[in-house]
């Protein structure tokens, strides 16, 4: 089967973009199905790194046709200067399209997330601050913008206008803020349209005939697991599906087409943003993954928690996802360790076992890690190519993973660069 999907099993950041940009060599399209510009996807090529937010990461290879599809939330003006700066760094981007449903994020859902956030005070999400979350709520409320929307300007102005109606008495009345003045946001739009009305497509329709012709197509997830609108720790995720469930909405594509479904888990645990994290560390050893990991959000700079690898987290992703593949992302950055623990399960006052996720955050309170602690390895395993080479304590590290979760480890990675890679099953059949 030729369809294939990426994503997250965690809290983001594990790596998704050096899994996708090492498949989309053999890929035929690569597609981002959800999220918006507050996704940063790190690509590391020799040495050099390349931060994607919304361009999918197959976009440095010239063999994939890379489709932005309805499921993603835009801001224009972002992807227009992300495309600037590529061309700057000689990468060819013509190879990109953009469908005609994805919906536009507008200057006012910019400055209503930052409202909102501010106005939750210490409830605040920590979201990025991008406006995905009020773009993807008009959306659902259906007074949103879409892309195809600006090939007729006139009907472009009239979706504005009435979704001005709200927004400036939302911005005026609730947070005493200054309305946005049609004609100046026309204006801007105008450069926006000329740009980007040459890549707009039916992505379905593109996609769909694609894979009933078995070429592969890559679906890139952006987030993960944990953000899931539903499943993650609500409120405190994003508002999008990450997983599978959003590939077949977001992209529109028949799921007959999905074979591959490929976790990306990190050997550890991070968080950017508020909300639960119960493998959570406070100590200098936590200090000491953030440093050797370089966990600073792609996106915003934040510097991002960090916290032991969360096996009950890793197994809701793979049980709501099907997945048939796990790629193990950052094993090199707790080569230092003498011990290495991951939790296998939580336990409550009473000292019951849990084994899934709470659904509300107030439960969450009650829970404390059970952990498997791990010996480690203390050498360097950043050069190493193949699982036989690897030290005996990190081999079985990485077996405890794949027994716990019933899912094969089909890569190992070691380090940021595309050749710093263990692979040990064939991903692409
Ligand atoms: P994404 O959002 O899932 O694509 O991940 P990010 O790009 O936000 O964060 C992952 C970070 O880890 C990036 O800086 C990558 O270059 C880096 N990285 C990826 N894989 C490895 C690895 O195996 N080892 C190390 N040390 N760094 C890695
Ligand atoms: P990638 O694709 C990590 C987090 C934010 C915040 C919450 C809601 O690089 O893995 P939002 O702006 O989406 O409304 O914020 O989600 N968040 C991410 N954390 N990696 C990401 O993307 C994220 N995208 C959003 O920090 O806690
Ligand atoms: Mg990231």
């Amino acid at each position: 089967m030729a369809g294939y999907v990426v994503m997250g099993c965690q809290w983001g950041d594990e790596g998704k973009g050096k899994v996708v940009d090492y498949l989309a060599k053999k890929m035929d399209y690569v597609v981002r199905y959800q999220g918006g510009n507050n996704a940063g996807h790190t690509i590391v090529v020799d040495n050099k790194k390349i931060v994607l937010h919304l361009l999918p990461s197959g976009i440095l290879s010239d063999k994939a046709l890379c489709v932005i599809a309805s499921g993603v939330v835009i801001d224009p003006f972002v992807l227009l200067e992300e495309i600037r700066i590529l061309k700057e760094n000689g990468v060819n981007v013509d190879h990109l399209r953009i469908s005609d449903r994805a919906h536009l994020i507008m200057p006012y859902h910019i400055k209503i997330d930052a409202l909102q956030e501010a106005k939750l005070g210490c409830a605040k999400i920590g979201t990025t601050k991008r406006g995905i979350g009020p773009c993807y709520a008009d959306k659902y409320t259906r007074i949103g913008l879409r892309i195809g929307d600006l090939v007729d300007f006139d009907y472009f102005k009239e979706r504005l206008t009435n979704a001005l109606k709200i927004k400036n008495e939302t911005l005026v009345k609730i947070y005493n803020e200054e309305p946005f003045d049609i004609d100046e946001l026309l204006e801007k739009f105008k450069p926006v349209r000329e740009a980007l009305l040459p890549l707009i497509i039916n992505s379905s329709e593109v996609l769909n005939i694609a894979l009933a012709q078995d070429d592969d197509v890559l679906f890139e997830g952006a987030q993960a697991n944990m953000l899931d609108i539903d499943y993650g720790s609500y409120p405190y995720v994003t508002s999008s599906n990450p997983g599978i469930g959003r590939v077949i909405s977001g992209a529109a594509v028949a799921p007959r087409y999905i074979g591959h479904i490929i976790g990306v888990v990190k050997a550890y645990s991070t968080r950017v943003g508020e909300g639960p994290f119960i493998t959570e560390l406070f100590d200098e050893i936590g200090d000491k993954i953030t440093e050797v990991g370089a966990e600073y959000g792609a996106t915003t700079g934040r510097k991002r928690r960090c916290g032991w690898l969360d096996l009950v987290v890793c197994k809701q992703a793979v049980q709501m996802n099907g997945l048939t593949d796990l790629v193990l992302t950052k094993i090199d950055v707790l080569s230092d360790l003498k011990e290495i623990p991951v939790c296998i399960a939580y336990e409550d006052e009473e000292g019951k076992k849990h084994y899934n996720l709470p659904s509300t955050i107030a439960a969450y309170k009650h829970l404390r890690p059970v952990y498997k602690v791990f010996k480690g390895w203390q050498k360097d395993i950043s050069s190493i190519t193949t699982f036989e080479e690897l030290p005996k304590e990190c081999q079985e590290y990485i077996k405890f993973i794949e027994d716990y979760t019933k899912v094969k480890i089909s890569m190992v990675s070691v380090g940021p660069d595309r050749e710093n890679n263990i692979y040990l099953h064939d991903i692409i059949g």
